[in-house]
C-alpha cells in the first residue's frame, strides 16, 4: 500500500513548553491507523499540527508525497507550511475532540457548514442524501437544531459533517469519548464502514485503547509527547506492556 501522511520527527510547543518532542508516523493510504494515549499525551496536537492549526518547530508532514507542515522558518527544499484551508482542500478532514457542533444550528445546517470545499449545489444535496442513508438517525432529524440531539448522534453528525467534503484521510479525535458503550461501538462499526465501503483512509485517536486497536489495522502508543510503541494493533493488544497500561489486565 502507497505511504498517504508521513509525519518526520515533529516538535510543536506552547509557549516554552514542549508537548511533541519528536514524533514520526506513517498512515498507509487505505488503512485505519490508531493512536492510543493517557490525556494530556499530546494526541490532540498531533491532530492540529496535521491540519495546520498548531505550527512545527522542526520536523516536517508530507501528504502524498508533498510537504504541507514545516517549521515557519524553514528554508527546505520546496518546504511550505499551507494553512489549514489548503490542508483541507488537499482531502483532510478532521472531527476534533468534543465535537465542536454547532448546536443552534440544524442537522442540516451542519452538513451544509461542512461543504464549504464544494461549489456545486447538486453535489451538496446528494452528499446529504448519501449522508441520510448511512446515517438514518440524521436522515430522521435534519431540520432539528443539534442541540436536541443525544451526544452519540451528535458524534455522528460530527462524522457526517467532515464527510461532506469527500476526504481521503479522515482524522478523529477521541470519537468514543463520553459515550455509553454500546454507542460507542456504533460509531465504530460505522467508521469501520466509512473505511471498508468508501475507501476513506482513517487515524483514529484514542483514550479508549482496546475500541482504537480492535479497529485499526496499525497502532501507535504516545507517552507525555514522545511515541514509544508501535506495531500491528493485534500485536498490540497481546503487548504485555500495553495490556497493563491502556487495557487492564
Ligand atoms: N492551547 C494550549 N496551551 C498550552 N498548553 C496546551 C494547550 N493545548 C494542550 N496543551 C498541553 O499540551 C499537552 C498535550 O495536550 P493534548 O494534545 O491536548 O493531549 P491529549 O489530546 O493526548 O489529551 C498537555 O500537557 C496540555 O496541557
Ligand atoms: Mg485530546
Amino acid at each position: 500500500m502507497a505511504q498517504m501522511l508521513k509525519i518526520d520527527d515533529i516538535a510543536v510547543s506552547y509557549g516554552n513548553i514542549e508537548a511533541l518532542h519528536g514524533i514520526s508516523m506513517e498512515v498507509e493510504a487505505g488503512g485505519i491507523v490508531s493512536l492510543i494515549g493517557a490525556n494530556g499525551a499530546g494526541k490532540s496536537t498531533l491532530l492540529k499540527a496535521i491540519v495546520g492549526q498548531v505550527p512545527l518547530t522542526r520536523g516536517s508532514i508530507t501528504f502524498e508525497g508533498s510537504p504541507i507542515c514545516v517549521p515557519r522558518h524553514s528554508k527546505k527544499e520546496g518546504g511550505k507550511a499551507l494553512p489549514t484551508h489548503d490542508i483541507a482542500k488537499l482531502g483532510i478532514a478532521l472531527v476534533p475532540e468534543g465535537r465542536h457542533v454547532f448546536a443552534d444550528m440544524t442537522v442540516e445546517e451542519n452538513l451544509d457548514m461542512g461543504a464549504f470545499l464544494v461549489k456545486d449545489p447538486a453535489v451538496i444535496e446528494r452528499k446529504k442524501e448519501e449522508m441520510y442513508d448511512f446515517f438514518p438517525i440524521l436522515g430522521a432529524r435534519r431540520k432539528q437544531k443539534t442541540r436536541s440531539l443525544s451526544g452519540g448522534e451528535q458524534q455522528m453528525m460530527a462524522i457526517a459533517r467532515a464527510l461532506m467534503s469527500s476526504p481521503k484521510l479522515l482524522l478523529l479525535d477521541e470519537p468514543g469519548l463520553g459515550l455509553a458503550p454500546l454507542i460507542v461501538q456504533d460509531i465504530f462499526h460505522k467508521i469501520r464502514l466509512i473505511n471498508e465501503e468508501d475507501g476513506v483512509t482513517v487515524f483514529l485517536v484514542e483514550q479508549n485503547a482496546r475500541m482504537a486497536l480492535r479497529n485499526s489495522t496499525v497502532g501507535y502508543v504516545m507517552e507525555t509527547g514522545n511515541i514509544v510503541l508501535s506495531d500491528a494493533s493485534e500485536a498490540l493488544l497481546v503487548n504485555e506492556r500495553v495490556k497493563k497500561a491502556y487495557l487492564g489486565e
